[in-house]
């Protein structure tokens, strides 16, 4: 083989990679990760219910395992969603409960964990988590088994937690591994000497607390949790008569409470109230007398402040006055973000989805597909999507669901313009959010569907809707009351497009009388009416005498109509906040322009291209210098003799 053959295989060779390297390029491995990162909801470090501040022991997938898993003590887990009003209604309650049952923490702690974190959704899918917020414990040694994720606690009440906590605890059968856990076993007839109470206790408990018990109560029990950091004192319960009669105790003279010491004196406190604290505080009180202390408490290390919180704040700021400023404006980063967190969250935590839960998700996204607001590669993501689970008609999981949301989303690059709310933004980060953004979501799309000449079916996205929240929507509460005000006003009677808009358009005002003043509500979003006097003074017609000015609004429907319909115009959905407006539907002009260009490059990464392009041509100029001088080539010792034989 000739010499210039030689070389116009190298150079072959070289154009071969060059071509292999553009064609494979798409997204470079090393951005991959990062384009996924973005994909998902940002990580807010602000969200979440509970801070550094309070005593709530935060959890996330990284600290699960190691804090609630075999354990030598037993652990109270919130399961909640940051954006559920139900869960920030209870928030500062359950930081009341970790804040009292701070002093049960060598035997139980006080946690939760944020579902509406995306990191966590595996641990909540596994989990089982059916409703939020949702209250589970788990015992010394727990280690998780299919069907046994904790034992539920059915209330959210204070009082009624500490007792049910402590009925769990004193439950348990395990003591050896934890020389703090008090001895719940209740005082025996044959046990009651001092020598018989104090035997086995090391030296420094000087006195036995005797507490009568009622049945049923856990009153004992929550004492003996609340005097944990005394190491001076052993709390013992007791019910039996004669346990009472031996230390000389006369029950019904309300002598429920005593200290033994050593040498079996008797000294009976009389607690404030017949509640542990009251009786913890009694002990506690006798104690700090005789001038014994509890243990030190160990000092936590506390995270210092987030650097760039004031870069965040102007941000947040200026967002809010955009908003303030062009009251009903409908986002499309708002949409975006509710799509997002559906599909990312939401679905993804479910652990199993089949039976009507699969057909509520089919229709979801069919419809969901038909009016989308994303762009060219949302569209082929929800596409795809639906096309993925209408292949299931048994079940599916939301770990698959999951992978192949992940799989579809790294295959077709960027899908989201925008990575955070604007219209549904909260002056904190806990108000508004996901549930703002999931009405915008749905009024569009019912505005969309009555426009669409080719839809008959007045209920298409009313029966979507219905579907999603009552099956996937992790707002327990407002799901119930959402599927029970369906009901009361006769959803599925609804007999036109443009009565599904204002069927929609009216419950959620009934939604927004009720929730008017409540806690969750943004004093900078104060809930009204919707469409307020000033948006639109035609939707109001005066009222028809003035009494009733007060008691419901005279609304003008055909105008209200009319303004829904212009406020969703897709030509009217603002673009404020889009970082990427080249992945939006654009203009029928830029389409044009833009038509060769994209066909090309469709998925790829355009700099990625001009670099690679920018590589080949260096490459190729090398090439033809090496073919130029051909008596330096012929010295090199490596390639010749392989090229040669190709
Ligand atoms: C189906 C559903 C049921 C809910 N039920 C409850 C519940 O029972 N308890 C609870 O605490 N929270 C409930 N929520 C949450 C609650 O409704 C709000 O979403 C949340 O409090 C945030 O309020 P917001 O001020 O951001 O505005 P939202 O009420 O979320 O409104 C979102 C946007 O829609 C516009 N809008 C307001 N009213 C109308 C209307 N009538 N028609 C058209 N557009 C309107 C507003 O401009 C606003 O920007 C529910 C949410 C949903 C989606
Ligand atoms: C936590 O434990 C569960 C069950 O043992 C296991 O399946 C899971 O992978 C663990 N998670 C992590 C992050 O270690
Ligand atoms: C002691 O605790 C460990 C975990 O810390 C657990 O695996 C073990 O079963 C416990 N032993 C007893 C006797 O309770
Ligand atoms: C408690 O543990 C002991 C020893 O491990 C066992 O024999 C006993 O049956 C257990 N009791 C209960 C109520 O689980
Ligand atoms: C519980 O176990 C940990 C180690 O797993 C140990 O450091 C701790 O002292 C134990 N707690 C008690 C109260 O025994
Ligand atoms: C205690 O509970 C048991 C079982 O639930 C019940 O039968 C009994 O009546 C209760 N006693 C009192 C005093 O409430």
């Amino acid at each position: 083989m000739t010499r210039q053959g030689a070389q116009l295989a190298f150079l072959s060779i070289l154009l071969f990679l060059c071509i292999l390297k553009l064609v494979a390029a798409g997204v470079p491995l090393n951005r991959y990760e990062t384009l996924l990162k973005q994909q998902s909801a940002p990580v807010d470090e602000e969200l979440g219910l509970y801070d550094d501040s309070d005593k709530v022991v935060k959890l996330t997938v990284a600290n699960f395992n190691e804090t609630v898993l075999e354990q030598n003590r037993s652990t109270l887990v919130e399961f909640y969603n940051t954006y559920c009003g139900h869960c920030r209604r209870f928030a500062p309650i359950y930081k009341q409960v970790a804040e009292q049952l701070h002093a049960w923490r060598d035997v139980v702690i006080v946690s939760a964990i944020d579902c509406a974190a995306e990191e966590n959704n595996g641990v909540c899918r596994a989990y089982e988590v059916m409703g939020y917020p949702t209250l589970r414990y788990m015992g010394p040694g727990y280690q998780p088994s299919a069907m046994q994720y904790g034992l539920k606690l059915e209330t959210q009440k204070p009082d009624e937690i500490r007792s049910l906590l402590a009925g769990m605890v004193a439950a348990e059968n395990q003591t050896a591994n934890n020389t703090h856990w008090p001895n719940f076993v209740p005082v025996s007839e044959s046990e009651s000497t001092a020598t018989a109470l104090f035997e086995g206790l090391n030296s420094q408990r000087e006195y036995v607390a005797l507490i009568h018990e009622p049945e049923n109560s856990t009153l004992g029990a929550e004492t003996a949790l609340f005097l944990l950091q005394w190491p001076a004192v052993q709390v013992r319960r007791f019910g039996d008569a004669a346990v009472a009669a031996k230390f000389k105790l006369d029950t019904s003279q309300k002598q429920q409470l005593a200290l033994v010491d050593r040498q079996g004196n008797v000294k009976v406190l009389t607690p404030s109230t017949q509640s542990s604290e009251a009786y913890a505080r009694a002990i506690e009180d006798a104690l700090r007398a005789l001038s014994f202390t509890p243990r030190p408490e160990q000092q936590q290390a506390q995270s210092p402040p987030s650097p760039n919180g004031g870069s965040q704040h102007e941000e947040l700021n200026a967002i809010i006055s955009e908003v303030h400023r062009n009251k009903h404006l409908i986002y499309q980063a708002d949409l975006e973000q509710a799509i997002r967190t559906i599909l990312h969250n939401e679905v993804a935590k479910v652990n199993v989805i089949s039976g009507e839960r699969l057909l509520a998700l089919q229709r979801f996204l069919t419809v969901l597909q038909r009016y989308n607001p994303l762009g060219q590669a949302g569209r082929q993501l929800v596409g795809k999507l639906r096309d993925y689970v209408a292949q299931f008609n048994q079940q599916l999981t939301g770990k698959e669901f999951e992978q192949e949301l992940r799989r579809l989303e790294s295959k077709l690059g960027h899908i989201y313009s925008s990575t955070h709310y604007v219209g549904c933004t909260g002056s904190s980060p806990h108000f508004r959010g996901f549930s703002c953004s999931l009405w915008t979501l749905f009024h569009f799309m019912s505005v969309q569907a009555a426009g669409n000449e080719q839809s008959q079916d007045p209920l298409e996205v009313l029966q979507a809707m219905h579907g999603y929240i009552k099956n996937f929507f992790g707002c327990t509460d407002c799901s119930e009351h959402f599927q029970a005000m369906a009901t009361r006003r006769k959803i599925w009677n609804v007999a036109t497009k443009d009565e599904a808009v204002l069927w929609l358009w009216s419950a959620h005002n009934e939604v927004n009388q009720r929730l008017a003043g409540d806690d969750t509500e943004d004093p900078q979003f104060p809930k009204v009416q919707f469409p307020s006097a000033s948006s639109c003074a035609k939707c109001r017609q005066a009222p028809a005498s003035a009494l009733k000015e007060n008691l419901e609004i005279n609304w003008n429907k055909e105008a209200v109509l009319s303004f829904l319909k212009n406020i969703h115009n897709p030509q009217f959905v603002s673009r404020f906040g889009v970082q990427r407006e080249e992945l939006l539907h654009e203009t029928l002009d830029k389409m044009r322009q833009k038509r060769q260009i994209s066909n090309v490059f469709s998925d790829m990464d355009m700099r990625m291209g001009m670099f690679l392009y920018a590589f080949c041509i260096v490459m190729m100029v090398l090439a033809f210098k090496l073919f130029a001088f051909k008596g330096g080539y012929r010295k090199k010792p490596y390639g010749h003799d392989l090229l040669g034989k190709v």
